[in-house]
């Protein structure tokens, strides 16, 4: 019996893509595929373009030349079609406005709802399922202000599973989350990219690369190297942009 082949085109392709803020070349040439059912780690040092590449991917960002196409589509027609969830870095939100936890993650069930987004049962339901699984159900009721980083944080991933696309882009979601949580959010990408998402991770978290993914790019302006996790681990590769020093801590 022969393997089955995945002939579906790839979820996301990044073809050829560089971006210059002014003098700074941020990303040169960088060619990526998504592939459904696989969660793919996003590491690189600080500068490397990871924040650019997810920008670019959300078409924040217009590349000065290549392109991105979603499901075969352009960004634009695939964020109106609700197809990529995105938590950015930093979220440029005024944590000062009045807005509770469930409100934020409802705002992931917008492109379910109709034009007078109404929400209907099934998007109370996805939007407890989702705080649930970040654990954050008992902070429902809270103003987002009043929550601290991590918790902001697992709140905008819940926003990020609620909103039910096939892609999933999430720029350093562990930033500040504890281990327990890390843990946690894990499990639950796994479990997305086994349900068919394909899903992108920045994370400074390299001893943490194995269990969270099943290939890794290793990002330095350029794609240095896209393989499995193991790969990026070894000591030669991670020298190659991280130099030395970090190769012996990681494979303490
Ligand atoms: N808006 C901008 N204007 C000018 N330069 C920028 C801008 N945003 C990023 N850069 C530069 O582009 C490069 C890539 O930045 P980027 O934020 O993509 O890196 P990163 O890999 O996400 O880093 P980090 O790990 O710190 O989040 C850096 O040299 C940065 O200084
Ligand atoms: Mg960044």
């Amino acid at each position: 019996m022969s393997t089955p082949v995945d002939t579906a085109p790839p979820l996301v392709a990044v073809d050829s893509v560089t971006v210059r803020y002014g003098t700074v070349t941020a990303l040169d040439d960088v060619s990526l595929t998504l592939r459904r059912g696989a969660v793919c780690g996003l590491v690189g040092t600080n500068g490397s373009g990871k924040s650019t590449l997810f920008r670019t991917i959300m078409g924040l960002v217009r590349p000065d030349t290549g392109s991105v196409l979603i499901d075969g589509a352009s960004i634009t027609a695939a964020r109106r079609a609700g197809k990529v969830a995105y938590v950015p870095q930093a979220e440029g939100v005024d944590w000062d406005f009045p807005i509770g936890v469930r409100d934020v993650v409802m705002t992931g069930r917008y492109g379910h709802q109709g034009f007078l987004r109404r929400a209907r049962r099934a998007d109370h339901d996805a939007v407890d399922a989702a705080l649930d699984r970040v654990g954050m159900a008992e902070f429902a009721a809270r103003q987002i202000g009043n929550l601290s980083g991590g918790q902001r944080k697992r709140v905008f991933v819940a926003r990020a599973i609620a909103q039910d696309a096939p892609v999933l882009l999430l720029d350093e979601p562990f930033a500040g989350v504890d281990t327990t949580t890390q843990a946690a959010l894990t499990a639950v990408l796994r479990d997305l990219a086994s349900a068919g998402r394909a899903i992108l991770v920045a994370t400074h978290d390299l001893p943490g690369l194995t269990t969270l993914c099943d290939e890794a790019v290793l990002l330095q302006g350029r794609v240095l190297v896209h393989d499995v996790p193991e790969e990026i681990l070894r000591p030669e590769t991670l020298a190659l942009a991280f130099g030395v020093d970090t190769t012996a801590e990681v494979s303490r």
